[in-house]
């Protein structure tokens, strides 16, 4: 596998996403290693987006995410499923679209840049295995678009180590 990233500078965001698809799909299939998946697609959508932060949390218990790979600032290492965005999003297995997170009840503030954010879960055997959250220092930074094309990397990861 080349471990050049190419996608359209500049593009539209729908537009990079639909370049980055396939290449994390070749990414992912080049290792059983979860890990070392995470932390490449973590990378990807970094140096595609320039996102703030992007990372994932592993259910580590019923009710406990522990961070994982991530690209970004120091962040917070345990979150109950209780708690923020990422334990909402564990918690209800949907995908937690926060245009302010100064409105979310019970955000919780790793990084004070942070003002928008997704949290999209991966959910297997009705559980949550894990999340990935992003964040960004612009107010409304993520929609509808974004929401569908992370879905879908999930989609890869959850086929990938999930099903055999
Ligand atoms: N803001 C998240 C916590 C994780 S970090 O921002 C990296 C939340 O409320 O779940």
């Amino acid at each position: 596998m080349n471990e050049t990233l190419i996608f359209p500078r500049g593009g539209k965001r729908n537009e990079i996403y639909t370049a980055l698809l396939p290449q994390i799909q070749a990414v992912i299939a080049d290792t059983d290693d979860l890990i070392a998946n995470l932390a490449n697609v973590s990378a990807i959508l970094k140096q595609a987006f320039d996102f703030h932060w992007v990372g994932f949390y592993r259910a580590t218990s019923p009710e406990m995410l522990t961070l994982g790979p991530f690209q970004g600032p120091l962040a917070c290492v345990s979150i109950p499923f209780e708690r923020g965005v990422c334990g909402a999003a564990a918690r209800e297995r949907k995908t937690q679209l926060v245009p302010d997170v100064e409105k979310f009840p019970g955000h919780i503030a790793c990084s004070g840049l942070s003002k928008s954010e997704i949290v999209v879960p991966l959910v297997y055997n009705g559980e949550t295995q894990l999340v990935l959250d992003i964040d960004s220092d612009k107010v409304n930074d993520f929609d509808a678009t974004d929401r569908e094309y992370l879905e879908q990397i999930l989609d890869f990861i959850r086929k990938r180590h999930w099903i055999v």
